[in-house]
């Protein structure tokens, strides 16, 4: 690659730049950073979409060395001053619009933050940091977070994703994560842009948004609201705990070599209606006097997404072996510890299901499957 150095054992950490740091793994990644990170600042740029909020970056350690902006990842302008007049050594890239049957219903803003988006983030940085030579004596670096939906899905007897398998993205969603990845790449090649990226696994754990599996049964269960299970359940995620993943990606930016990938996954490959039970055995013990137990009669098998993905699941043998990382939870102990803390946030999800946005988002997506209250 052109210009890149091979490794970066002693990397500058000082300033950086997370973009969607008041999202679900952005937020965490922030709160996790500066608590093990103590001589670094974090400038936040998130625009605050339906996704993202400052009730995820209540009580941080330390807030003095964080700074939120809101802002548009795709405001050139805006991107450049920051680089520049913050001297950031390294943009961590978690922005980015992240649900699929979003993306099924309405790909624009997918292709306008994950393509779009990204480019501006990408060209902002060879401009400050490579044209401009605004850049910090160690080498500056661009971290771009990915999925292992690009991958495409696996049959029954497939080996997990590795880092060289092909690309196959299936949904919008997973097209436009891939094309960034590609951009991503392409920048290293062709201008020397210091990068390293990171595919990981479904996430799960504190501040996610309950428009995905895991927190949605949390909160409709609550509630007594129907489990809506796509399909026959039977297809598998490889569920990584949020700060299992935050960790991984930390250790990337201090040891992984520049222009590679790692895959991170959780090691954990449940079918969906075994998580979907799991969390209601967890309710059913940790809610006793619910009127809703038990929580598993809520279950609701539904029409399946379209174009759904079977099977996930990561190989994370590279990451491990140069690294040393490996997760350190599976789905029973990060279940428990994930229901437990919706359950002692009420609050936090209270301002979410008040949201028009939200309630419109289920009507939408819910409505069309037939669910029954
Ligand atoms: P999220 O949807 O919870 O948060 C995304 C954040 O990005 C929000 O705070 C939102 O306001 C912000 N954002 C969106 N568009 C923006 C724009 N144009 N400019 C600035 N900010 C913008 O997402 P997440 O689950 O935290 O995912 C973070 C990253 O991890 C994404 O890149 C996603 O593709 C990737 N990822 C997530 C998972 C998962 O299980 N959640 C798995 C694999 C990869
Ligand atoms: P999701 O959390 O949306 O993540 P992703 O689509 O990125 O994997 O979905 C995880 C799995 O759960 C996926 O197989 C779809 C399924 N699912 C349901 O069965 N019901 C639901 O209401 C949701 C949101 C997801």
């Amino acid at each position: 690659m052109a210009g890149l150095s091979p490794a970066a054992s002693e990397v500058n950490l000082k300033n950086i730049l997370v973009t969607g740091g008041a999202g679900f793994i952005g937020s965490n990644f922030v709160r996790y950073l500066l608590e093990v990170e103590p001589n670094i600042h974090i400038f936040n740029l998130d625009a605050l979409t339906y996704a993202g909020s400052l009730e995820n970056l209540k009580d941080l350690p330390d807030s003095k060395r964080h700074t939120f902006i809101q802002g548009d990842i795709c405001d050139r302008t805006l991107v450049e001053d920051l680089l520049r007049r913050h001297q950031i050594d390294t943009v961590i890239h978690f922005a980015a619009e992240s649900h699929v049957d979003r993306s099924i219903l309405g790909p624009a803003p997918f292709i306008q933050t994950n393509v779009v988006g990204t480019f501006a983030l990408l060209d902002a940085a060879s401009q400050v940091w490579l044209r401009e030579g605004n850049a910090s004596a160690e080498g500056p670096r661009f971290h771009h977070i990915s999925t292992d939906e690009v991958y495409g899905s696996l049959g029954p007897g497939d080996p997990p994703f590795s880092e060289v398998t092909p690309y196959a993205p299936n949904s919008p969603y997973a097209a436009t994560k891939a094309a960034s990845d590609q951009l991503v790449r392409a920048y290293g090649h062709t201008y020397g842009l210091p990068f390293t990226l990171t595919n990981c696994s479904n996430n799960y754990g504190p501040y996610q948004f309950p428009e995905k599996l895991i927190p949605l049964m949390i909160l409709n269960a609550l509630q007594g609201k129907p489990l809506p299970v796509y399909g026959d359940g039977m297809q598998v995620r490889d569920w990584l705990y949020v700060v299992d993943h935050c960790e991984a990606v930390h250790l990337v930016l201090r040891k992984g070599r520049l222009g590679e990938t790692y895959n991170i996954g959780g090691n954990n490959q449940p079918a969906n209606l075994e998580i979907v039970q799991e969390i209601c055995a967890i309710l059913d013990e940790l809610v006793p006097y619910s009127a809703h137990r038990p929580h598993a009669k809520l279950v609701q098998m539904v029409a399946d997404r379209p174009g759904h993905d079977r099977r996930y699941g990561m190989d994370i043998n590279k990451i491990q072996t140069e690294l040393g990382w490996k997760p350190r939870h599976d789905t029973a102990n990060g279940l428990r510890d994930t229901v437990k803390w919706y359950l002692a946030h009420r609050a936090w999800i209270e301002t979410i299901l008040s949201r028009r946005e939200y309630n419109q988002w289920v009507d939408q997506n819910y409505g069309e499957r037939g669910v029954k209250e």
